[in-house]
């Protein structure tokens, strides 16, 4: 518990693999994966994914202001997760060194790589305007909703994700 709403991820995951169920594709299935997990987890207000092309991170399908289009691996919470390949939760992104700034509002973040087998085919990027607004709790919920997202979809070949 850190006081703020508590997300029911285990219903949350049953709700979208109820939505993706049928649908195999990646960019639909992201789209609705976003919208869905966007408008049940409170006080957020940027929820969205970064697919990896090459060496940088592009802007994908998202919920809230407009972002950053481009991210370099190793740059700022979203590269370093692609990096390093592990969730990346920060409490407070203003002492997070290299953070990029994209809605000022942003005070804590939550990045988790996705990943099929040994690819990375990008993260999915959640943003709060408070701080310390996620727990392990929520680490472990969004999690499974990623892994969900990565079940749903059919197995990207060789080709770009997304
Ligand atoms: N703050 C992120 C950039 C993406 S936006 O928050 C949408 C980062 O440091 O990687």
């Amino acid at each position: 518990m850190n006081g703020f709403p508590t997300t029911d991820y285990e219903l949350l995951d049953r709700q979208l693999r109820a939505l993706l169920a049928g649908e195999r594709d990646a960019l639909a299935n992201a789209a609705n994966f976003v919208a869905l997990t966007f408008s049940a987890i409170g006080s957020i207000n940027w929820l969205g994914i970064y697919v990896a092309r090459g060496d940088e991170l592009v802007l994908g399908p998202f919920q809230g202001k407009p972002a950053c289009v481009r991210i370099p691996f190793g740059a700022g919470v979203c590269g370093t997760a692609a990096l390093t390949r592990e969730t990346q939760r920060v409490a407070d992104v203003q002492a997070f060194d290299g953070h990029i700034v994209c809605d000022p509002d942003s005070r804590s973040e939550i990045v988790v790589p996705l990943i099929i087998g040994d690819r990375l085919l990008g993260v999915l990027d959640i943003d709060s305007p408070f701080e310390a607004r996620f727990d392990a709790a929520d680490q472990r919920g969004v999690e499974r909703l990623c892994d969900s997202y990565l079940e749903s979809i059919a197995a990207p070949d060789a080709g770009d994700f997304i």
